[in-house]
């Protein structure tokens, strides 16, 4: 099981839930109500899923492809640790995982 922290686009709400290890994130975070529309279902070509992941926490995730960084490039508030939550299978022994939910998710039109 890993602990997942959903913090919210600006900070103020942080919710904890666990999930067995082999759940896709973006499915954890739709089944809690997080705000990610995850639009195209894991197609790769929406990025409405992506999240910016806890700097530590990152690299403990299998490294993204590069169509997911492709499309990283696409998305609004992107930083150095976005990743998109459809292509993050939570790996077997990951203890904690720590992502908070980028602006364009309260601004959709923010750009
Ligand atoms: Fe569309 Fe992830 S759900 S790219």
């Amino acid at each position: 099981m890993t602990l997942v922290r959903f913090i919210s686009a600006d900070g103020s709400e942080v919710q904890e839930v666990e999930a067995p290890a082999g759940a896709r994130l973006l499915d954890v975070a739709q089944a809690n109500g997080q705000p990610l529309e995850g639009t195209c279902e894991g197609q790769m070509a929406c990025s409405t899923c992506h999240v910016i992941v806890d700097k530590e926490d990152f690299a403990k995730l299998p490294e993204a492809s590069e169509m997911e960084e492709d499309l990283l490039d696409l998305a609004a508030s992107v930083t150095r640790w976005s990743r998109l939550s459809c292509q993050i299978y939570l790996p077997q022994g990951l203890a904690r995982l720590t992502v908070r939910m980028p602006d364009e998710s309260r601004n959709m039109q923010g750009r």
